[in-house]
């Protein structure tokens, strides 16, 4: 992939690639120091705000752990800080977005895909964030398993979606089963503004792991 705009390369990412991983790399690589000015500027995004304060109405212990997946460059990070959760790590395939990251009050900050095992215990935290990641391209439904295999029984996993691929790539039909087999309840589950600039919405959801 020639080297450019990062945010232009993402909309070209393709699940069924078997390079994706790779390719997301590239993206993001390419896109790191520029990706904050465009989440305000370019796409008006108002995902991580928004899922912050959706989780913030359950999670009321200040000290729970949290792992933010797709932490990118951290902007969920400072959102967690200023509503004084004083315990979060992050996790994202890119090394660039990390190296932007550590900035932001992050515990520990970890390398790794959400589209394989990531490299962390199970059961090990009371919550997990997920904003921007199921989106085009980037990681399939079938990954929920991956967020509730880290998080304790009785904890929160709070993820976006993109409304463009809420169906295609069957997220809505995957919260269903994790609903009717238990594997969580769902708390919340609602379209809101995302992109606010590009004018997408997208889904929000906060389910506790049974
Ligand atoms: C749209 S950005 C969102 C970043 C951050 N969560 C936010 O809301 O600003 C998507 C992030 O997910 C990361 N990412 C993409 N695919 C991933 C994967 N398979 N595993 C882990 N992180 C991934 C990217 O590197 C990028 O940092």
């Amino acid at each position: 992939m020639a080297k450019r705009d990062g945010l232009k390369n993402y909309k070209c990412l393709d699940l069924k690639d078997a390079k994706n991983d790779y390719r997301l790399r590239e993206v993001y690589r390419d896109w790191a120091k520029k990706y904050d000015f465009d989440n305000d500027n370019v796409l008006g995004t108002v995902s991580q705000p928004k899922s912050v304060n959706l989780l913030s109405t359950r999670l009321k212990d200040k000290t729970a752990k949290i792992i933010d997946v797709g932490c990118g460059t951290g902007l969920v990070g400072e959102k967690l800080k200023a509503q004084d959760f004083i315990y979060f790590d992050g996790i994202d395939i890119s090394e660039d977005m990390l190296s932007i990251a550590k900035y932001r009050g992050y515990r520990n900050l970890f390398l790794g895909s959400l589209n394989k095992q990531l490299p962390l215990l199970d059961n090990k935290y009371d919550a997990a964030m997920c904003v921007g990641v199921f989106t085009h391209g980037h990681v399939s439904s079938d990954r929920f398993n991956e967020l509730c295999r880290i998080v304790k029984p009785g904890g929160y996993i709070c993820f976006t979606i993109n409304e463009g691929v809420f169906e295609k790539y069957e997220f809505k039909k995957m919260i269903e089963e994790f609903q009717s087999d238990k594997t969580w309840e769902v708390i919340s589950l609602y379209k809101d503004d995302y992109m606010t600039l590009e004018n997408v919405k997208g889904y929000y959801c906060l389910a506790v792991v049974q």
